[in-house]
């Protein structure tokens, strides 16, 4: 037998008579782990008439010092008055209640009480005693006041990210030219639709001297934060080096410009992210394009709102390999003559069957709408990608820039 268990009194074996019934009653009220408890309502300040040992263990004070006295001498300075005049107004009204409640033990140890009221009438409907049960709950309170902890403190950390990610977007989305920018000769329109707060794809257009505009379209392998950390040092770097050397204009070819790109992007250990890309110029006066692509979709050309041309690829992407080879595709243009760089997001977006949007769907779609102005041109085949892709919003980065010579 445990040291801390009481000598019972041997049950007579003759059968289940009354006082037998109540001394295995008694036993069972002992065993029980929650602690029980019955007050007497009819006498002043309602005493504690009985305690059972799983009080006596819960608490850790013996009968003789508890019974005679009213139980809210577990309760101290950091119990919650609320919680006390939900119970009072129980027994006053001789309801049942149960309440959790910051209790104290002998030693003073707090803990956490969840404790059952229930009255017990006599026959006329007088509420006579109280009975008490009472478990100790500390556990599940510690438990879930850490889970409440660690959620407000993932709620802090996740506003304070999302507000990172809003202040990286506005910073990425000044990088961007104007929707819509004409001049003398030529009117350019471009959009950019990320799929995340931040996106993998830039582009821009950069006027030259002599009447000439450089134009590019990146897309940054991957999405996120990565992927826009190197779109924005892209659109830097290609800033800088367009800008050219101080008092020069820009004295480099689009071939140049890629392989001084795969030179310095190069993907390593540190650095595994590459990107697409097609590079060009566009000389006004002289009616040309030309341009570089490194793994990036074919260039369309719309010409005077009657054909389109899908023009040959090549190139790999920016990054993968040391000697990419790129070359240079010139294309001669007319007046009224289109030109679209884009991004994969345009083509790869799927329907509900898998489908891509596809190369040949573009440049029909460009080419039925013709007619309109090149920004409303650019909308309007945004748009049917859109309802062409089966997810709401966009798997990936679409992006497009578009010239129109005049
Ligand atoms: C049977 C019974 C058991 C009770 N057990 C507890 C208890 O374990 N812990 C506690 O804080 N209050 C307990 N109370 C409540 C207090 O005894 C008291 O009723 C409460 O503090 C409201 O009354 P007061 O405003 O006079 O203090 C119990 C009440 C009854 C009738």
């Amino acid at each position: 037998m445990d040291k801390t268990e009481k000598a019972q009194p041997p049950l007579n074996d003759s059968g289940p008579d009354i006082p037998n019934l109540l001394l295995l009653k008694d036993r069972a009220l002992d065993i029980a782990a929650e602690g029980i408890t019955i007050a007497d309502m009819r006498s002043p300040d309602q005493p504690l008439i009985y305690i059972n040992e799983g009080f006596e263990r819960l608490t850790g004070y013996s009968a003789s010092a508890m019974l005679g006295k009213n139980c809210r001498f577990l309760q101290g300075g950091e119990t919650d008055p609320e919680t006390v005049e939900q119970i009072r107004v129980a027994l006053a009204t001789g309801r049942e209640c149960t309440v959790e409640i910051l209790n104290h033990k002998n030693d003073g140890e707090p803990f956490w009480n969840r404790l059952s009221l229930t009255p017990v009438r006599d026959s006329s409907g007088v509420v006579t005693h109280f009975i008490g049960v009472q478990s100790d709950i500390t556990n599940r309170k510690n438990v879930e006041e850490a889970l409440r902890e660690a959620n407000q403190q993932l709620e802090e950390a996740n506003r304070r990210m999302v507000s990172n990610l809003e202040a990286a977007a506005r910073i990425q989305r000044s990088l961007l030219p104007e929707e819509l920018q004409i001049f003398e000769g030529i009117s350019f329109s471009s959009v950019v639709q990320p799929c995340d707060e931040l996106g993998g794809d830039a582009l821009n257009v950069v006027p030259l001297a002599g009447n000439c505009y450089a134009v590019y379209a990146v897309d940054v392998s991957g999405h996120g934060v990565r992927a826009s950390l190197l779109s924005v040092t892209l659109s830097h770097w290609f800033s800088r080096v367009l800008s050219g050397p101080k008092g020069k204009g820009f004295e480099f070819t689009p071939v140049e410009v890629a392989e001084e790109l795969n030179r310095q992007f190069k993907m390593d250990s540190d650095n595994v992210q590459y990107f697409t890309m097609c590079f060009g110029i566009v000389d006004v006066d002289e009616g040309k394009f030309s341009y570089v692509t490194a793994g990036a979709p074919p260039v369309i050309v719309v010409r005077g709102n009657s054909e389109s041309e899908v023009l040959e690829i090549e190139g790999f992407p920016v990054g993968l390999v040391e000697v990419a080879g790129y070359t240079e595709t010139v294309v001669d243009l007319s007046p009224s003559d289109r030109v679209f760089l884009y991004t994969d997001g345009v083509i790869e977006a799927e329907d509900h069957a898998e489908v891509g949007y596809g190369t040949d769907r573009l440049a029909a779609a460009l080419l039925k709408q013709g007619s309109l102005d090149l920004g409303d041109t650019v909308d309007a085949v945004l748009r049917d990608v859109s309802s062409w892709e089966a997810t709401e919003g966009h798997r990936d980065d679409v992006s497009m820039l578009a010239f129109e010579l005049s």
